[in-house]
This record gives structure tokens, C-alpha cells and sequence, in this order.
């Protein structure tokens, strides 16, 4: 079967739109999904074409539910392949479970420095030289998965959470990609928490 990514957004979507705008990625978007109705995440998914909900987490009485409805969401769209950008709720055990090995998070730091919200600014908050990003698998555990791919850039003297957060997102953009391409291409294997990717289909 053809692989249908959803991509899970609750802010701005400045991923998203990188997905959205990558040759092979974004031809394989066929689902956006928002707990924010205001989420620009969703007009973005309208401009490209691409289904866009928002589920409401006001409906639903516990996370339980919500994750319930998420899922029935997810298997009658047949999505193959889950992309968390930029999600701000935590997923339980039953969404991670169903799509184990297929559901990729992109965290703001260089895990495991730094988990949670706020990543940029803690980073800067600490005085650290060197910042980054991570790719890494969804489990149970937040900001824990196996890592597929992380990249670092130095924190500049004059930066500030701002400066810091631009650069970040640039780099973002550009490596988020490189993983889902993996993923979708099966090119990914998981040793416990060691990961390996085959780069012959190109990065
Ligand atoms: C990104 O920095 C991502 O690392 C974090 O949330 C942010 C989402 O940004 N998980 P955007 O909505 O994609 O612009």
C-alpha cells in the first residue's frame, strides 16, 4: 500500500509547510490534524489541498478519548505513517502502540538535554555552546524515542531565544525531511535505542 502520512500540528506549522513543500514528502501528505482551531497548520493543509480536522479536545472527557478519536481518525483516513509537528498534547499508550516505528517527533534541542516545552530557551537559560535538533521515534515516554537523526549548531554570543529559535527552525526544515524520506522508504532499523539509516536512497 501506498504510504498516507498525517502530520499532527498544533502551533504555527512552520514544519508542516517544509513537508508540505518537499517532492517526495509532500505528495504523501494526505492528512493534517490540529487540536487548535486557530491552528494555521490547518490552512496550510487547505492551500496545499491536503484534509484538514481539528479535533477538539474541549469534546472529550479524558486524554483516553481523545486519543480514541484520534485514532479511528487516523485508521479511516488508512494512514500509514504518523509526523508529530510541533504537537503540543502528549499521546497515550494506544495511538503509540498502533503506530509503533511509524510515528516521528521533532524535538528543539539536543535530546536528551533539554526535554519538554521551552527547549530554546532553557538551552539559552543553561549557557550552552553547541544547540541542535532531534528526530527521534515516538514512545510512551515524551521526548524519549530511539534517535534517527540529530544536528547541531553553535549558540552564537549575541544570540538570543529568538535568534537561536530562527536558526533552529531553518535547520528543522531541513533535516525533518530527511527522516520522514526514511521512513516512508523503510530504510530505518532499531537496535533497542541504536538506530541506523541507509543512505543509499540519497539524503
Ligand atoms: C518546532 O520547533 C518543533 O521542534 C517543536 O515545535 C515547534 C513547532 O514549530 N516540537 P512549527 O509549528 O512547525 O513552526
Amino acid at each position: 500500500m501506498d504510504a498516507r502520512v498525517a502530520v499532527l500540528a498544533s502551533g504555527v506549522g512552520s514544519n508542516l509547510q517544509a513537508l508540505l513543500d518537499d517532492v517526495v514528502v509532500g505528495r504523501k501528505v494526505a492528512l493534517v490534524v490540529s487540536d487548535h482551531s486557530d491552528s494555521p497548520a490547518l490552512e496550510r493543509a487547505r492551500d496545499a489541498r491536503v484534509k484538514d480536522v481539528f479535533l477538539d479536545p474541549g469534546k472529550h472527557e479524558s486524554r483516553d478519548e481523545y486519543d480514541r478519536e484520534l485514532l479511528e481518525l487516523l485508521r479511516g483516513e488508512d494512514v500509514t505513517h504518523v509526523v508529530l509537528a510541533g504537537w503540543m498534547r502528549i499521546l497515550g499508550p494506544e495511538v503509540v502502540e498502533a503506530y509503533r516505528w511509524r510515528m516521528l517527533n521533532i524535538h528543539p534541542s539536543l535530546l536528551p538535554a533539554f526535554p519538554g516545552d521551552n527547549a530554546v530557551k532553557a538551552a539559552i537559560d543553561y549557557g550552552v555552546k553547541v544547540a541542535g535538533v532531534t528526530v527521534h521515534f515516538v514512545e510512551e515516554q515524551v521526548d524519549h524515542g530511539p534517535i534517527i537523526l540529530q544536528e547541531s549548531i553553535p549558540v552564537l554570543r549575541t544570540d538570543d531565544e529568538w535568534e537561536l529559535r530562527a536558526r533552529i527552525q531553518e535547520l528543522e526544515h531541513r533535516i525533518y525531511r530527511v527522516a520522514i524520506r526514511a521512513m516512508l522508504e523503510d530504510r530505518i532499523e532499531v537496535f533497542g535505542r541504536y538506530v541506523t539509516i541507509d543512505e543509499a536512497g540519497g539524503w
